[in-house]
């Protein structure tokens, strides 16, 4: 993992004596620990990581997690036994140490505070916009299991269709897909699973319910693994049964905005491109301004891994970079078509991760 902290220290743009990485409880743990531990298993709440400019990387765990942190490769497993003896270890390595580096968008006030406390001596900055710039653009390593996240969720989604039931909640299917995740492989979801049956599927980030499933529905389906702790993230909407006449129409036009948005994803490229591609589409159809939200995001060891794709982004697509591409649209009391697949970019384009057919389908007619 040296690679990846060196690089943190040489986008951060000033001298730095070290970078810390605090987890609290979860959901609030620094991604940016496992990150530079790469630890393989375990959940290391209230654990930290220290880095420093030449690589080295030292990682503070109590005795619970002890042995997958001494799996990680290339780290310094330094054990506590309570928070206080954490502290008195952290100070004595940072003893000299001045000018600390803190990724502001993961660490929690209280965290802060505590490390206030234990080194007096330092001279905090923030350094989540280096962090944020490294973690964006994936190695090999990363790019491996994004693509293993990614065939999961391609696996589950072409599943899914044979898991369609008339009476079935919506609840239901959630835990079917789930489920299947898992027998692929995955370690769990990367978000909560979304099924949106019918004008649920207006709203993009639904939580399913017990409504059930009735013949002439349309439903959004979004999910994906987690696959050595890299997510994927994967939408396919279906119609049960006849749904109303403009679905198809209103599906091939997603799938028309999907398009146009791959046609436009290369490196060096301004981010908003992709996006303004699949937006004229929708905006020169009959449901213009109905596309509500940004094409996509940037996967990695967080679902929204620190980069949109939207109408505003100037910063330029990189290669290396793991996008979802979600063009949607939504009609607020009927429903909602979304199609969503992860790429990765490219030199010349890019490398699709998720590839499960997304052409208009009624099931169970
Ligand atoms: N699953 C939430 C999203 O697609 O961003
Ligand atoms: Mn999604
Ligand atoms: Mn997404």
């Amino acid at each position: 993992m040296r690679d990846r902290v060196k690089r943190m220290f040489g986008k951060a743009g000033k001298p730095l004596d070290a970078m810390v990485f605090v987890n609290s409880v979860e959901p609030h743990l620094d991604q940016t620990f496992f990150y530079v531990t790469d630890v393989p298993s375990g959940l290391f709440e209230g654990c930290t990581a220290v880095a420093f400019p030449d690589g080295r990387v030292e990682m503070f765990t109590s005795e619970l997690e002890a042995e997958s942190a001494r799996a990680a490769p290339d780290v310094n497993v330094n054990v506590f036994t309570t928070r206080d003896d954490q502290a008195k270890q952290l100070q004595k390595l940072l003893g000299s140490s001045g000018k600390i580096g803190l990724n502001f968008h993961e660490i929690t006030y209280e965290s802060f505070l505590g490390l206030k406390k234990e080194v007096p001596q330092g001279e905090w900055s923030d350094v989540s916009e280096a962090i944020r710039r490294t973690r964006v653009v994936k190695d090999a390593k990363e790019i491996e299991r994004l693509r293993a996240a990614g065939r999961i969720g391609t696996k589950v989604a072409e599943e899914i269709p044979k898991m369609l039931k008339v009476g079935m909640t919506e609840l239901e299917l959630a835990a079917e897909m789930e489920h299947r995740m898992n027998l692929h492989g995955a370690a769990g979801r990367s978000f909560g699973t979304i099924v949106a049956f019918g004008a649920h599927g207006a709203e993009p980030h639904f939580s399913p319910t017990d409504t059930k499933l009735a013949k002439g529905t349309t439903m959004v389906c979004d999910f994906g693994a987690l696959y050595q702790r890299y997510c994927s993230d994967i939408t396919r909407s279906y119609a049960f049964g006849r749904p109303p006449a403009d679905r198809k129409a209103i599906h091939d036009k997603v799938e028309e905005a999907q398009r146009a948005a791959f046609d436009a994803i290369r490196a060096g490229v301004p981010a908003k491109e992709p996006h303004l591609a699949a937006a004229k589409v929708i905006d020169s159809s009959p449901w213009k301004g109905r596309f509500i939200h940004g094409l996509g995001h940037s996967i990695g060891l967080a679902v929204h891994d620190g980069f949109g794709m939207n109408g505003r982004n100037e910063e330029l697509l990189e290669e290396g970079m793991c996008l979802t591409v979600e063009p949607g649209i939504y009609v607020p009391g009927v429903g909602g078509v979304r199609i969503e697949d992860d790429i990765l970019v490219t030199k010349k384009g890019y490398e699709p991760l998720t590839t499960a057919p997304r052409g208009y389908l009624e099931v169970g007619r």
